[in-house]
């Protein structure tokens, strides 16, 4: 109990921006911002119980690297999205491209961003089963299909994220975050 309190309170500072709508630019450098999505899926060398190290990992890099992003589990595949000046951006999302952990990385938006929506976020994070996604963003059978990989485009890859982001905020407040706090 004790280390939940204590992960839930580390978390707190970068809970408010997300929460707070309209954001805070502190620590926001001029730099031009660049956000890219991709979908991909996990191969063999990944298995779902790491995602707790993978995340641990890629927050602490990229709070070093100052991006922001999600990352969603969808039943062995991932959405992501990253934000950040455009050169770490690429460079980082170069870095992803190549692990080995996952393959087929379908490239689905790279584009300018005039503010991040996942201010304050290293790399937020929701696992969900394939008909939780697809009622996430109202088309309950779209993530059925083993093709959903090469199809998604970049509309319903931001319903998808921004969908999933109020989602987790909502649990959180009705204090499932206890539960998911523990594993995450
Ligand atoms: C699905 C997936 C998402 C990842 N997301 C990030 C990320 O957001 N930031 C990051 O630095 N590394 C991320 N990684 C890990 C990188 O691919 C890579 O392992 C890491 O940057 C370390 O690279 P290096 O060993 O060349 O330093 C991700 C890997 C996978 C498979």
């Amino acid at each position: 109990m004790g280390r939940i309190i204590a992960q839930f309170h580390s978390m707190a500072p970068q809970m408010t921006p997300i929460l707070a709508p309209g954001f805070s630019k502190r620590g926001l450098s001029m730099k031009s911002l660049i956000s890219v999505i991709y979908a991909s899926r996990a191969t063999a060398e990944f298995h779902e119980h790491e995602i707790p190290e993978l995340l641990k990992q890629a927050r602490l890099a990229n709070a070093a690297r100052e991006l922001t992003g999600m990352l969603l589990y969808i039943a062995g595949s991932f959405v992501q999205v990253l934000e950040g000046e455009a050169g770490m951006v690429e460079a980082v999302f170069e870095t992803i491209r190549a692990d080995k952990r996952h393959g087929q990385v379908a490239l689905i938006s790279r584009e300018p961003i005039l503010e991040r929506a996942f201010e304050g976020w290293t790399m937020s994070h929701k696992t969900l089963d394939p008909a939780e996604a697809g009622e996430l963003i109202g088309e309950a059978n779209y993530f059925l299909s083993p093709a959903w990989i090469q199809q998604l485009d970049s509309y319903r890859a931001k319903k998808l994220l921004s969908a999933a982001s109020t989602r987790w905020q909502m649990e959180h407040r009705s204090g499932k975050y206890r539960t998911l706090g523990r594993s995450a």
